[in-house]
Order: C-alpha cells, then structure tokens, then sequence
C-alpha cells in the first residue's frame, strides 16, 4: 500500500476504477487473514462520525467494528438531537464537524445524491474546514458501494475465476441499492446478471442485464442467486404477498444446485427466502457476507483515512 489516493469520498461504485475495487477486496481478504493472528494498519488518532438518517445493523456496526479494530475513534452522530433538526444545512454539519476535528462521515441516507450535493457546493466556493472523507454506507434507492463491495469478497472467496460466472438476482430490484451497485461493479468484472421480479419491482432503466419472464429462466446455469429484501418503507402500495412467495420465493427445492444464495440483510423470512433454506448450511453465506462486511469496510476505512492514503493502483 503507498501512493497519495486520487479519491477523498466514497461516492459510488462508479467512482472507483476497477483497479481500486479489486485493490480493496484484496486488501479484505488480507486483513480477514491477519485478523486471525498479525494486528491489522492502525488509524489510530481518527475521528469518525457514523450519520444514520436510516435504521441499519449490519453496515452501522460493522463499520463501528471496522473503525474500532483499526483504532480509530468512532461516534454516533444522533440526527434527531443535532442542529440538523433546527434547520442547518447538511454541508455546515459536515463542515463543522470537519472543524471539531473529524477525518470522515460514514453516511446512510434515503436523500438521493445527498453526499454528492454536498461536496460539490465546494465547487460554489464553499470550502471545507479540512480534509474530511464523506463515505456513502447506503443512500436512497441507487448506490450502497460498500455493500457491493463485500458481496464481491464474498463472490472472491467462493469462487477462483469470476469471469463468465452467472448471476440471478430475485425481487425489489427498484427499489434496491444494494442491487445497483452489485450490478455496476459485477458486470466490470465479467459476470452476466439475469434479473428476476414482479412487474411492480422491475426497473428497466437498469442497464446490463438480462430480464427474465421467470425464476427457471433466471436460474438457468446459476452460480450465485442474490435475493434481496422487499422494501416495505420505500412503497406504498400494497404487495401481493401470496403472489410474491409463490412465483420468487427462493426455497431448498429452487435453489440451484451448484448455486451459492446471498442476501444483503435484513430477510424477510419466509417471504424472500424459506426459513428452512436460511437456516441451512446453505443459508450460511449470508452470515458470511455479513462477517465480510467488517473486512471490506477496514479495507476502505484504511483507503479513505490511512496515512499512506490510497493504494498503490
Ligand atoms: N445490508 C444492509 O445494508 O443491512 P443494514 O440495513 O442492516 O445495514
């Protein structure tokens, strides 16, 4: 690890080169590794403030776990109880955190391109304090990089060659970050993705994909099925849940396979997947992609906030 890094905030996945998102999920599998025995990089001496608009256990703590294995010191930022409430404006919050002295804001939203917004009002001339990384831990319906980002540590550990893998991804595709940000960094690394929903969780301004009529078709030659959470605070109407279960509901007799089954978290058991299928052995990779999550957070934490900043890519 060396070089100055070319990225103060963690957007997207967009916003990383294929070379950074492969440094990371190295970077992961070495401090998994380490953590075993040998003491991972320290940040000791940084300020972290966790700013959770959104409910979340998997990314808020492993973050928190990530940024405490790593020495770092971490606060939760209570966005009902700050100034926030009287109307401040985010870019102030961050600023003056930045000026009380934190190096970085992990940041979950449901306001769309809120962390973008903030960071180019400095190209209206507003600065910030010093040099704080905005870090994206899931926002609105379009970007959770970090989730994608351990969902491929998870893909690297299981298989040895990614190109030409396929993937199905099962549901709430509209409304799902997590797959659009699996969908972006996947296919840069060769894995056709088939998607399968309801008319009602389709979203056809997804690009590179193939759309299929139904799970049998989606699951066709399927190494990794990803099924994904149905959204009920994101939608309004009601859900045909008998309609849902019988035609996507992933089950042991489904289940390709071959196939390994994710799920970002949380599952609507017996909806999205059976609770025979979750807790099975092969329902275990879905805690491994949780256990995951703190690696490939460490991974970034060090890319965003390490002293030698960035990785030598
Ligand atoms: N996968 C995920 O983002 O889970 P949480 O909402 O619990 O953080």
């Amino acid at each position: 690890m060396c070089a100055a890094a070319k990225l103060e905030h963690l957007i997207d996945i967009k916003s990383l080169s294929t070379e950074e998102i492969s440094a990371i999920a190295e970077r992961a599998l070495e401090i998994k590794n380490m953590d075993r025995g040998a003491k991972p990089l320290s940040l000791a001496g940084k300020h972290a403030a966790m700013i959770f608009f959104e409910n979340s256990t998997r990314t808020y703590f492993s973050f928190e776990m990530a940024l405490n294995k790593l020495g770092a010191s971490v606060y939760n930022f209570e966005t009902s109880k700050s100034s926030l409430s009287k109307g401040e404006d985010f870019f102030d919050t961050v600023n003056n955190l930045a000026a009380i002295g934190f190096d970085a804001c992990i940041i979950r939203t449901s306001e769309e391109g809120l962390i973008k917004r903030t960071i180019e009002e400095q190209k209206n001339g507003r600065k910030f304090f010093k040099k704080i990384a905005l870090i994206n831990a899931g926002e609105g319906t379009s970007a959770h990089p970090t989730q994608a980002l351990l969902d491929f540590v998870t893909i690297k550990e299981k298989f040895k060659n990614l190109n030409g893998l396929n993937l199905a991804i099962v549901g709430d595709i509209r409304h799902s970050r997590v797959a659009k940000s699996n969908i972006e960094l996947l296919n840069r690394f060769g894995i056709k993705i088939k998607c399968v929903a309801p008319s009602y969780f389709k979203d056809e301004s997804v690009k590179n994909v193939e759309w299929c009529e139904n799970m049998e078709k989606a699951f066709e030659n399927a190494d990794i099925v990803m099924a994904l959470r149905i959204q009920k605070e994101r939608i309004q109407d009601i859900i045909e849940f008998e309609d849902y279960i019988k035609n996507y509901q992933i089950t042991e007799e489904n289940l390709p396979k071959n196939a390994i089954l994710m799920h970002p978290g949380p599952v609507n058991r017996d909806i999205e997947v059976t609770s025979a299928l979750l807790d099975s052995k092969r329902g275990k990779t879905i805690l491994e992609q949780a256990n995951n999550g703190v690696f490939a957070r460490m991974a970034v934490l060090e890319m965003f906030l390490g002293e030698n900043r960035g990785y030598n890519v």
